[in-house]
């Protein structure tokens, strides 16, 4: 298990550009199963260890992928299988999206449950229920999916919570189905909006003009289609409270302001500034964070898009570590996203965990320490501490980090940054 090496203390300066999103390119590189003896092409697509478990995952189901620099090509057959193997989804739980295209494409599909992680029981049954209510008939065997549908029926679907992974399972599910579907209570993610756009394009009727309604009328064929990633907000948001932490001038290129707009005002709260710039020949936004002195205390509660964003609270709960008072950070979206906390006091911060909620009484500065990744942002907000902290930090597990942060290393050190890979002593 690699780790990274950071001599903190440093502020850091100048520009990283944001990689295409983790979140978005996964839904949309598993809808490429809806497409029959027909090609996807995907530009802007992360070079991410996730990335490399889908492509793996979906050249397993019988896809030819094919890659020059960050744009995939997915020539997909008449045929594939439908049986999903075990090794590989148990290594990413984002391998569930292949439920909805295959069941919708083959009529069947065969996945192994996806287990639980670091943050929380992480169950797919709303994404089930709703796959039954369409006509599917789902069985669990043996820890195992089961899952077949002559045809699947278009019918209203109400999500009990909006998850994310639910909503676009069933969209996927729906692009064949006879008659209109309507999911409401969905997510609004931005990478929804990413994966309803490669379904127009391959012929898919979807309208996502109601906030959190989701209309798909199913099509008979699909075609070939070509689609982009969007920028990725998370890692976006992670470079920015980089250079906050840090007290330094940071600029990230190549973002979505409305996808980020729930950190900008939290940030604009705490006292932070930050200027918006505009690529005159390409078009493209990009946020520059200034140095502040030392963030205000915030009360901070994660919620579905449009609200802070969950993959953002260790994050978040790291830079408030040195702000100058007492900040609440309540988690909503998962049972439990704190386990940085404990590494985080090990780095002299004081955060205490009460139910739901991290209190985050702030400190003068941290102090560098060796410690452990527990997930992926868990590992960035390690990170981030790391980089503030006086003294040397070194991250281990950083695997976890590799599956949602590219060249994490390479961009760190375009910015100042003292931070290396070591191989973990044999
Ligand atoms: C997606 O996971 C993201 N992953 C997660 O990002 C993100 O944290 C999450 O959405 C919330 O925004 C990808 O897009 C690949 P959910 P997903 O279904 O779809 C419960 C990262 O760091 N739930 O919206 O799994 C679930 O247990 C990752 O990049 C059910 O109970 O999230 C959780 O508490 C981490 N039953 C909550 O809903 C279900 O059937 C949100 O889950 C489905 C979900």
């Amino acid at each position: 298990m690699d780790s990274m090496r950071i001599k903190g203390g440093k502020p850091l300066k100048g520009k990283v550009r944001t990689q295409g999103a983790k979140n978005a390119a996964l839904p949309v590189m598993a809808s490429c199963l809806l497409l029959k003896g027909q090609k996807m092409v995907l530009n802007n697509v992360p070079s991410l260890q996730d990335v490399e478990t889908m492509i793996a995952l979906l050249e397993t189901l019988g896809v030819s992928v094919g890659r020059e620099g960050s744009r995939l090509s997915f020539d997909v057959p008449e045929e594939v299988s439908w049986e999903a193997p075990e090794p590989l989804v148990r290594m990413m739980r984002a391998s569930s999206l292949v439920l909805g295209p295959l069941l919708a494409r083959c009529g069947r599909a065969v996945l192994p449950l996806p287990g639980g992680c670091s943050i929380g029981s992480r169950p797919i049954d709303l994404h089930l229920k709703g796959l039954v209510q369409m006509g599917a008939k789902v069985e669990i065997r043996n820890g195992f999916v089961h899952a077949q549908a002559e045809q699947l029926r278009g019918r209203r679907i109400y999500l009990d919570f909006p998850s994310v992974g639910a909503t676009e399972n069933l969209m996927m599910a729906a692009a064949f189905a006879k008659g209109e579907t309507i999911v409401e209570n969905t997510a609004r993610e931005p990478e929804i909006e990413n994966l309803a756009k490669t379904l127009r394009a391959m012929g898919v009727q979807v309208d996502t003009e109601g906030a959190g309604c989701i209309r798909i009328k199913g099509s008979g064929e699909a075609r070939d289609c070509v689609e982009r990633v969007i920028p990725d907000r998370i890692e976006a948001c992670t470079y920015l409270l980089a250079g906050v932490m840090t007290g330094g001038e940071i600029t990230v290129e190549d973002v979505v302001l409305e996808h980020i707009d729930a950190l900008l005002a939290k940030l604009e709260e705490a006292g932070a500034s930050f200027s918006v710039g505009k690529d005159a020949a390409t078009g493209e936004k990009s946020v520059t964070i200034y140095p502040v002195k030392k963030l205000k205390p915030l009360s901070v509660r994660t919620m579905p898009f449009p609200g802070f964003p969950t993959d953002l609270q260790p994050q978040m709960a790291a830079a408030l570590t040195l702000s100058g008072g007492v900040s609440l950070v309540e988690e909503s979206v998962f049972q439990a996203r704190f386990l940085y906390a404990a590494e985080l006091n090990r780095m002299g911060a004081d955060i205490k965990i009460k139910g739901d909620t991290a209190v985050i009484k702030g400190v003068e500065k941290l102090g560098g320490a060796s410690v452990k990744a527990t997930d992926l942002r868990a590992g960035a907000a390690l990170i981030l501490a790391g980089l503030a902290a006086e003294n040397e930090t070194r991250v281990e597990n950083m695997e976890h980090v590799l599956r949602g942060y590219e060249s994490v290393d390479a961009k760190l050190r375009a910015l100042g940054a003292e931070a290396a890979f070591e191989a973990d002593p044999e």
